[in-house]
Order: structure tokens, then sequence, then C-alpha cells
């Protein structure tokens, strides 16, 4: 007597992220990847931002999707380490960055400039995308040591969590352009984060298979 028949179910496997679903090109694309080899598209794109509504310099502006995750980031980190994300740098204007950037040019030269500050059209900072945080305790603001703080600890251990990555991490300026910055986080979504979180991909040029960005080419 045969057994009762069972369906087979196919066993529901998550398909793996790939980075080519995404798109890196368009400048309103949470995933856009601009550096110094992919100007922004076109250079003075204005996306669409709101006020951060956590901790912030005064002024702030992000797109709303980087608001959204900022907010229960900063929430999560307060009730882990006891400070929270305060942002002293966000969205900046092609304008804004162009300043910013002969600023560093007069004061340390253009070789120097080039290893921290993106020119006009090329910083992530354009497209509202961009924070540059430091804990509410303000340790180590725009200083490499934030990255010993505890509050520099967690996100580097947990933004991933909330769709942020250190887009300039430690050692890596032959691929992203830039000297370790661990006050800049990048929103790319948590698919994304987490993909490479899981694949043991610290940049945004491996992960999307771009090439290295070291200089503007
Ligand atoms: N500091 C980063 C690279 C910027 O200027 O966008
Ligand atoms: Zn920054």
């Amino acid at each position: 007597m045969p057994g009762p028949t069972t369906t087979a179910t196919p066993t529901a496997e998550p398909e793996p992220t790939s980075a080519s679903a995404f798109d890196i090109d368009s400048a309103s694309s949470l995933q856009v990847l601009v550096n110094k080899r992919r100007p922004l598209q076109p250079p003075e794109y204005r996306p669409a931002l709101v006020a951060v509504s956590s901790a912030q310099e005064g002024g702030e502006r992000v797109r709303p999707e980087v608001d959204a995750a900022l907010a229960a980031m900063s929430a999560a980190m307060r009730a882990e380490i006891g400070e929270g994300t305060f942002v002293f740098s966000s969205y900046r204007s092609f304008e804004r960055q162009g300043e910013l950037y002969r600023g560093y040019v007069a004061r340390y030269g253009q070789a120097e400039a080039d290893t921290t500050s993106a020119r006009p059209g090329h910083s992530e900072h354009q497209t509202g995308l961009a924070i540059d945080v430091s804990g509410t305790g303000g340790q180590c603001r725009l200083a490499t040591c934030f990255g010993d703080t505890a509050a520099g600890r967690w996100l580097a251990a947990n933004a991933w969590q909330h769709g942020f990555v250190v887009r300039y991490p430690q050692g890596l300026e032959h691929i992203t352009g830039y000297e370790w910055e661990p006050w800049h986080l990048r929103y790319v979504g948590v698919e994304v984060s987490t993909a490479m979180r899981e694949g043991g991909v610290a940049t945004l040029e491996e992960f999307f298979g771009t090439g290295a960005a070291p200089d503007y080419g």
C-alpha cells in the first residue's frame, strides 16, 4: 500500500543580492555611485530633502529615506551605548562643495585636498545620501580618532543594519580615492549594506564592480 503522496515543496532559498540589480548611474537612485571617476549626472543635481529630525548642527538636510533610517539608527545607538548620532554635515549644493574644496586647496594644496575633499560634482554630499556624524557626546568630531570612540566603533559595527556604510574605510584609499573617514556614512539601503557585510566587501566600488577610483583619471 503506497504511503500518502507528498507534494515536493521547493526549498525557499533567498536569492543572493545581485549588485547588478541596482541603479548606480541615476543621481536620484539610493544606490548612485559617485566618486572621482564617476561624477554626479548632472553635476548640479538637487534632490528633494527634509530636515534631519535627530540631533544635528542646525539646517542639516537629507533625503527622506535617510532621515528615517538615521532616526532609527540613532535611537538604537543611544539604547546600546548611551549616546546617539549628531549630524554636523549632510546635503551640500554644488556651490557649497566647491567652496569647501577650494578652502582645502588654499590651506593644504591640491594634492592633499584631493585625499580628503571631493571636487564639486563628485561629492556624495550632493546626493543627500551622505552624512558626517559624531556621537552626541561630540568626541573627535571630523578626526580619525572618532574611529576609536564608542560612537565610532558602534557605527562601524552596526550602521549596516540601518542601511548605512562607512564609505571611506581605513587603508582603502587606493580604491575609494579618500583617506579614512570614520565619520562619513553613506546610505545605500539595507539590501546593499547587508550584502556587503555578508560578503565581507568594504567599498561600493568593489561591491558594484566598477573598478577603483583612486584619482580623477
Ligand atoms: N569628504 C568627502 C570625500 C567629500 O568631500 O565628499
Ligand atoms: Zn562626508
